[in-house]
C-alpha cells in the first residue's frame, strides 16, 4: 500500500515537472521575433568556416518554424541578413544567398507538407533578379497557408524600414496636411497588418537589436541566451516561451 502512495506521488511529481517545461497553450505569444545569431562561432569552435555555421542555422530556422507550426504560434519573423551584412566577404554572402534560394525552392515544392505562408521582408531592389522571381513565386504558391506565417528579413534595415515608410506615406497621400498617426505610419512598414512581436529572441550572447523591427518591439518582451543559433532546439524556445508567460505586460498602464 505505502509502495502504491509512493509511486503513485512519483507519478505525479514526474508529470508536473514535464508540464512545468512546456508553454501553457492558451497564453502563447502570436508573434515571435528571432535575431538568427551565433553561426560564425559555431563554425569557428569546430573549426569549420562559417557558411557551414549558416547551412546549419538554416536548419535549425526550418526546425524552429515548423514547431512555431505546430504550437500554434501565428507569426514568426527571422532576421537573416541585415542591410550591414554586405560587408562580409562575398563568399559568405553568396553562401547566405544561396541557403535562402535552397530555401525558397523547398518551400515552394513542399508547400502542403509544410504548410506556412513564407513572405520575405526588406529593401529586396538590390537582390539578383533570380532570388527576387523566387521569392515572388514562393510567397504566391505559400500564400494558401496565411494562417501561419514565417517572415524572412533579407536586406533589412529598421531604420531603413522607417525611412521607406514615411516616402510611402508621401506618395499615397501627397496631399495629406497635419499630423501624422502611428497608425498611418505602421501601415506603411513591412509588417503593415501584422501584430507586433510580443516575444523577441536573441541567442549568441548578445544583448541588442542590431536594427531589427525597431519599431515594432515597443512592448516586446526580449529573451536572451548564450546558446549559438545553431545549436537552439524545440526546448530552448519553450524555454523562451515559458519566460515570456511569467512576464507581466502592462503595456505602460497601472495593473
Ligand atoms: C548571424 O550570425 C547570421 C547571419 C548573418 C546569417 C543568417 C542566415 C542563415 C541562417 C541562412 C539562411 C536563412 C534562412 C532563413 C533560410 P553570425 O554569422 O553573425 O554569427 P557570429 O556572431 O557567431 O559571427
Amino acid at each position: 500500500m505505502g509502495r502504491t502512495v509512493l509511486s503513485g506521488l512519483f507519478g505525479l511529481l514526474k508529470k508536473k515537472t514535464a508540464q512545468a517545461g512546456r508553454p501553457d497553450m492558451s497564453r502563447l505569444p502570436r508573434h515571435i521575433a528571432i535575431i538568427l545569431d551565433g553561426n560564425g562561432r559555431w563554425a569557428k569552435q569546430r573549426g569549420l568556416p562559417r557558411r557551414s555555421g549558416h547551412a546549419v542555422g538554416a536548419d535549425t530556422f526550418r526546425t524552429v518554424a515548423t514547431y512555431c507550426r505546430d504550437l500554434g504560434v501565428q507569426y514568426l519573423t527571422v532576421y537573416a541578413f541585415s542591410t550591414e551584412n554586405w560587408k562580409r566577404p562575398a563568399q559568405e554572402v553568396d553562401a547566405i544567398m544561396k541557403l535562402l534560394g535552397d530555401f525558397l525552392d523547398e518551400a515552394a515544392r513542399d508547400v502542403d507538407k509544410n504548410r506556412v505562408f513564407v513572405h520575405v521582408m526588406g529593401d529586396l531592389s538590390v537582390l539578383s533578379d533570380e532570388l527576387r522571381e523566387k521569392i515572388r513565386r514562393t510567397e504566391e504558391i505559400t500564400s494558401r497557408y496565411a494562417g501561419s506565417q514565417v517572415n524572412i528579413c533579407v536586406n533589412y534595415g529598421g531604420r531603413h524600414e522607417i525611412c521607406q515608410a514615411v516616402e510611402q506615406f508621401m506618395r499615397t497621400y501627397p496631399d495629406h496636411d497635419g499630423p501624422v498617426s502611428e497608425e498611418d505610419l505602421a501601415s506603411c512598414l513591412y509588417t503593415a497588418g501584422m501584430p507586433d512581436p510580443d516575444l523577441l529572441i536573441r541567442p549568441g550572447g548578445e544583448f541588442r537589436l542590431s536594427n531589427f523591427l525597431i519599431w515594432q518591439t515597443a512592448y516586446t518582451e526580449f529573451y536572451f541566451t548564450d546558446v549559438l543559433w545553431p545549436d537552439f532546439t524545440e526546448r530552448d524556445l519553450d524555454a523562451a516561451i515559458l519566460a515570456y508567460q511569467k512576464r507581466d505586460r502592462r503595456f505602460g498602464e497601472v495593473k
